[in-house]
């Protein structure tokens, strides 16, 4: 029977988007983008030229996971230990390449269909940067396909610190602290993404194999796909090749698995 392929993938892409089963695509992809320095030193090229590189990774990603109508995607793009960590240079550099990528991609966002969004403590950004996110936002909020989440000045150990203060606000508001209830459900109302669902998949490029403080709350039960590729080099076809590797993987949540006749007790995931 012939399948139909979603218009705008090229070759390779249409090659590993008919590997896939359309029916259980990912709901929410996210992805920690690294090895933009690595990729500058193989070149003998400094290491903003690899997060320049990036860019196009981005753009190429983007629009892929928009084209197989993927609801969310999240990238990674700028943790709060970034900015305490690297060189005044670098992390200038940075903020300089996210106001340009915030106004040139707004069309390309629009052509897609694609609604830009953030997490993070966006406040302690600089003002200007701060100025372009919002209007970056505001330029795409009538689209109504892939929320394209970015990840600036983000940690998920301070989103939980900020989830549990503002459910303590919203108690001390709402009567007092008696009225404070504390469970899953109410803490996922309160993390930044409490309009998304949990991802099903991470993506790390570059080969580690760490979770470098990215929702930890929300991968709980995600599927981990680590690829040696480096972000610069990363395009829509390794993203439909992480999915077709999501795709083998047998989630379980905790459960049981059912294997000839034998029950296997997963250890909690
Ligand atoms: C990690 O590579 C990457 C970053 C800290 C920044 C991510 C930024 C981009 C991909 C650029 C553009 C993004 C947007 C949204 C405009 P690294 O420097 O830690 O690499 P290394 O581990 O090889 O040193």
């Amino acid at each position: 029977m012939q399948r139909t392929v979603p218009t705008g993938l090229d070759r390779q892409e249409t090659e590993a988007y008919l590997r896939l089963d359309p029916k259980r695509l990912p709901q929410h992809i996210a992805i920690i983008m690294d090895g933009n320095g690595r990729w500058a030193r193989r070149r003998h090229l400094p290491r903003v030229a690899g997060h320049r590189a990036g860019v196009e990774a981005v753009r190429s990603t983007t629009e892929t996971a928009a084209r197989i109508h993927i609801p969310a995607l999240t990238l990674y793009a700028f943790s709060e230990e970034n900015w305490k960590r690297r060189p005044r240079s670098e992390v200038d550099f940075l903020m300089n390449l996210l106001c340009r990528y915030l106004k040139k991609e707004v069309p390309t966002l629009n052509k897609n269909n694609i609604r830009l969004d953030y997490i993070g403590r966006q406040h302690e950004l600089p003002s200007i940067v701060q100025e372009k996110m919002d209007s970056a936002r505001e330029a795409t909020a009538q689209n109504t396909g892939m929320v394209l989440t970015l990840a600036l000045n983000y940690s998920a150990r301070s989103e939980i610190v900020d989830a549990v203060r503002a459910m303590i606000t919203a108690a001390t508001n709402n009567g007092g602290l008696d009225h404070l209830s504390v469970d899953e459900s109410s803490i996922s109302r309160h993390l930044y993404t409490h309009h998304l669902p949990d991802p099903d998949l991470v993506i790390r490029t570059s080969g580690e194999m760490r979770l470098s403080n990215f929702l930890l709350w929300q991968l709980a039960y995600a599927e981990i796909y680590v690829t040696p590729t480096l972000w610069p080099e990363f395009r829509g076809v390794h993203l439909l090749e992480g999915i077709g590797e999501y795709q083998k993987r047998e989630r379980r949540y905790g459960g049981l698995v059912e294997g000839n006749g034998v029950s296997y007790q997963s250890h909690g995931a």
